[in-house]
This record gives structure tokens, C-alpha cells and sequence, in this order.
């Protein structure tokens, strides 16, 4: 597949997909949703590819937001039928990935772009990200799933100042607020991502895609996490990873799960 808005490298079944739009600080126009989709849908379908890492291009930003130019004329209608998409397509759907994604913030993630670190398993930020969702600057809320998981990450009382002051966190105060795991110098970024992703693909992948759906059961209004905790931890018992898994510990070596 050939892309214009994104470009993916793998190495070691580790994927690195970065949004290129540096010129407009990586600002996610429909184009680039699309292609961002396509994206992690092959990569997830790629059984060798065992965690994704989703970073912005430049030094500047993660992604500055939705692309307002696209959006700056729409109905109420149009408007809605955008978030939903959105919604639909990209956000919903990085956060129910079965293969593990750390977002990279490298810079500003704001508005679009934050929703999309937070749709993303887990964030690691470079020492100049800035973080915020100015949506009520423009004359709108956050669409793309910002209102949920905010205070999912950051509590109600944060994710309600943040939201209504537009205003941007630091690094060191994401990191302070849960919102981002480490804080590192921007030269360090990927290989610290790329350090947890290894540690992450020696493990089962079969188990962490489980462990993925239970956690995320646990957020949703309409499941009852400890149920899909209980379906998940029995269907484990299912897999190939299992077996080996225990039959490594049992014999004192380190276990290669066959990822079934
Ligand atoms: N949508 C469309 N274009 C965007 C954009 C966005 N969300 N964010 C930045 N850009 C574009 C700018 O329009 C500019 O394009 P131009 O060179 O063609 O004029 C380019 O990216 C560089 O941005 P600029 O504003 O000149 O950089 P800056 O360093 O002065 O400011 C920000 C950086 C991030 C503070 C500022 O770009 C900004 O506030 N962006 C919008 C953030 C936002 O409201 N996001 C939520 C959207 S829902």
C-alpha cells in the first residue's frame, strides 16, 4: 500500500507508523484518517508484527489536531456524521487493537492528536510535548472520543479544567497527571518506546490481546469488565501460548510463544 500522509518501518516485528504532514504540524485531515486506518488494520492483521508504535514527523508535533481547514464550513449534521466517523475508523478502533500501540508524543498533541495518544494503549512524550485539547476555542468539544477518556487517564476534576481552559500540559505535569507513562529527552523518545515494545513482544501476544479487551471491558458502559476478565483468562487456557508458556516455566527456560 502506498501512502501519502503516513510512512510505516518495522524492525524486529516492531512497526513505526509517522504521520507526515510536518508543514502542518501533522494536523489529521480526512486523507490522512483513511490512510491511518488502512494502516493498522494490515499491521494488526500481520501476525509478525507484534506491537505498533504511532509517532508525529519533525520535532515540533505529535499532531496538532484535526485539520480545521476541513471542517471550518460544516452543518450540524456534517459535523456530527465527522466525529462519528472519525470515531469509527480510527480512534474506536486503535484503542480495541488486538496488537499493542504506544503513542510517541514528540511534540505538541493537541485537540485530534491527544485523542489520538489517548486512544492509544499507553504514551511515552519527549520533554517539549505540550498537551491539550483546545476545542472550545474554536466553538466545538472534543470529538474524537476526548470528553471519555481524558478522565478515563486523568480524572474527572482534570479532564474538566483542561477541557473548559483550553489549556496545555506540559510534559512533566502530563506525566505528573497519569496521562503519559515517562517523560524523556526527544532523542530518546523512540528507542525508550522501542525498548517497551520489545519487552512487550517477547510476551504472549495471544494473552495481551486478552488482556486489551479485559481492561478496555472495564471502561465501557455496556460490559461488565470482570465478566470479560473471566471469558478472556478461561479462553486463554485454549492457546498454544498457554501451553507453552507454562511448560517453559516448568522446565527453567525461556518460553517462545508460537502467538496461538
Ligand atoms: N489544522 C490545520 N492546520 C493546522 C493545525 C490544525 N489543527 N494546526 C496547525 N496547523 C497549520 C497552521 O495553519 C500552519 O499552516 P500555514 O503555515 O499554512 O499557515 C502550520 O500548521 C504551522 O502552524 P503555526 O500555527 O504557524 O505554528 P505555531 O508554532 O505558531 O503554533 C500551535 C503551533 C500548535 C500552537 C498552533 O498551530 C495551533 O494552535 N494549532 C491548532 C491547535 C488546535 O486548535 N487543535 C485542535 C483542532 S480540533
Amino acid at each position: 500500500m502506498n501512502y501519502e500522509n503516513i510512512y510505516i518501518e518495522e524492525e524486529n516485528s516492531i512497526a513505526t507508523i509517522t504521520i507526515d504532514r510536518p508543514k502542518k504540524l501533522n494536523a489529521l485531515n480526512k486523507d490522512t484518517i483513511r490512510e491511518l486506518h488502512t494502516a493498522f488494520k494490515e499491521l494488526d492483521e500481520d501476525a509478525t508484527t507484534k506491537v505498533i508504535i504511532i509517532t508525529g514527523s519533525g520535532e515540533k508535533a505529535f499532531v496538532a489536531g484535526a485539520d480545521i481547514s476541513e471542517f471550518a464550513d460544516f452543518s450540524m449534521k456534517e459535523g456530527g456524521k465527522l466525529a462519528a466517523k472519525g470515531q469509527e475508523l480510527l480512534f474506536d478502533m486503535v484503542e480495541n487493537l488486538g496488537t499493542p500501540v504506544i503513542a510517541a508524543v514528540n511534540g505538541f498533541a493537541l485537540g485530534g492528536g491527544l485523542e489520538l495518544a489517548m486512544a492509544c494503549h499507553f504514551r511515552v512524550a519527549s520533554d517539549n510535548a505540550r498537551m491539550g485539547l483546545p476545542e472550545v476555542t474554536l466553538g466545538v468539544i472534543p470529538g474524537y472520543g476526548g470528553t471519555q477518556r481524558l478522565p478515563q487517564l486523568v480524572g474527572k476534576g482534570r479532564a474538566m479544567e483542561m477541557i473548559m481552559t483550553a489549556g496545555m500540559l506540559d510534559a512533566e505535569k502530563a506525566l505528573a497527571s497519569g496521562l503519559v507513562n515517562y517523560v524523556v529527552p526527544q532523542e530518546e523518545l523512540l528507542p525508550l518506546c522501542k525498548k517497551l515494545a520489545s519487552k512487550i513482544s517477547n510476551n504472549s501476544a495471544v494473552a495481551i490481546k486478552q488482556a486489551i479487551k479485559a481492561i478496555n471491558a472495564g471502561y465501557s458502559y455496556d460490559k461488565d469488565g470482570y465478566a470479560v476478565e473471566i471469558d478472556a483468562f478461561g479462553s486463554c487456557f485454549g492457546t498454544n501460548d498457554f501451553k507453552e508458556g507454562t511448560a517453559a516455566f516448568l522446565e527453567k527456560r525461556k518460553a517462545n510463544f508460537p502467538g496461538s
